[in-house]
């Protein structure tokens, strides 16, 4: 019998790249998108879980469109705090554990250097709130957790920084981008096959080390220190580079704040769980190549 996960946010960055990630034997990664479990709706998710005879659940669905999210606090949370929660219930009533991914910025960013797992918490907006709320709801609900604090998130698809800077820079031989914000870009794939190095051992039935922790790209750079790998990476394809005009927080206002440093440390996670995600800048030039081909 094979060991069936549970995988939602199949049509976004993380759950797309581990469903197109080879098989595993012993392992079925069961895709459940919007259509089979809709957290806005957290009431009836036990029932439609059920339906689906998970033996482990990975939660890559998200409310993740930060600035909207200020606007629908009930949609944002009903979806990062009590569907998770929700999940996590029914996982636990199975026996099954619950691998649930967080963010950066449930951190508020006034920390000088990388944060911890332990750090204390203080989310600036709704989103990060929301997603804090969840850890909590997962937390309580079900002991065999894990859950991953990931940050700046790329793939080659989906809404991410890379594809928003390439799709500007093919126009424009100028950009201005945030210089005073740091964290630590993650690659969607090298997420997923962190995740998927986990499945064999959940299959198990391994006592894993249960609890949070952070799984994010190594390595921290600013979102300007970001935008000029990626032009060093499409300039040889392009013929051009753009420049890269350093800009403060201050002179690009969002609607909701960002964490000023919400670089994550992510060295106790290899040493306790053996995944980790390689630094971002041997992960980006493969997810600019992609992108790149897509447009031709
Ligand atoms: N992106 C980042 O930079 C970042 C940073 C830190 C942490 N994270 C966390 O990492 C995880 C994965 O993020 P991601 O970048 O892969 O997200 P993403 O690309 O924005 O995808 C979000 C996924 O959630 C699904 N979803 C949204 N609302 C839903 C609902 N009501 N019911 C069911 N599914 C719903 C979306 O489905 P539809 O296509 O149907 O909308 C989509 O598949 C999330 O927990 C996120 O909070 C992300």
């Amino acid at each position: 019998m094979s060991f069936r996960i549970v995988v939602t946010g199949v049509s976004g960055q993380v759950g797309g790249s581990l469903m197109a990630l080879p098989p595993i034997p012993g392992v079925t990664f069961v895709p459940a998108g919007r259509g089979v479990l809709d957290l806005a709706r957290p009431r009836g998710l036990a029932a439609a879980l059920a339906a689906l005879a998970p033996d482990a659940v990975v939660n890559c669905a998200a409310h993740t469109a930060v600035d909207r999210a200020e606007s629908e606090a009930p949609l944002a949370f009903a979806v990062n705090a009590e569907a998770a929660g929700e999940l996590a219930a029914a996982c636990a009533a199975r026996g099954a554990p619950m691998v649930q991914l967080s963010t950066d910025y449930v951190f508020d960013g006034s920390k000088t250097g990388a944060w911890t797992r332990t750090d204390a918490v203080a989310p600036l907006g709704v989103y990060g709130a929301s997603k804090e709320a969840g850890e909590r709801a997962v937390r309580a609900a079900c002991p065999k957790h894990l859950i991953f604090r990931t940050s700046w998130v790329y793939a080659a698809r989906g809404r991410n920084f890379v594809r928003t800077m390439l799709r500007l820079g093919a126009d424009r031989d100028e950009l201005r981008v945030v210089a005073d914000q740091t964290g630590c870009p993650t690659a969607a794939p090298d997420l997923a096959a962190a995740l998927a190095a986990l499945a064999p051992r959940l299959a198990r039935g391994d006592d894993l080390p249960w609890g949070t922790w952070h799984l994010a790209g190594r390595e921290a750079t600013t979102w300007h220190g970001f935008a000029e790998a990626i032009f060093d990476c499409a300039a040889p394809v392009w013929g051009r580079r753009p420049a890269v005009l350093p800009i403060a927080t201050a002179e690009y206002p969002t609607a909701t704040p960002r964490p000023r440093n919400s670089a994550l440390d992510s060295a106790e996670t290899e040493r306790a769980l053996g995944v980790e995600a390689r630094s971002w800048r041997d992960a980006l030039p493969p997810i600019v190549a992609e992108i790149l081909a897509q447009e031709d």
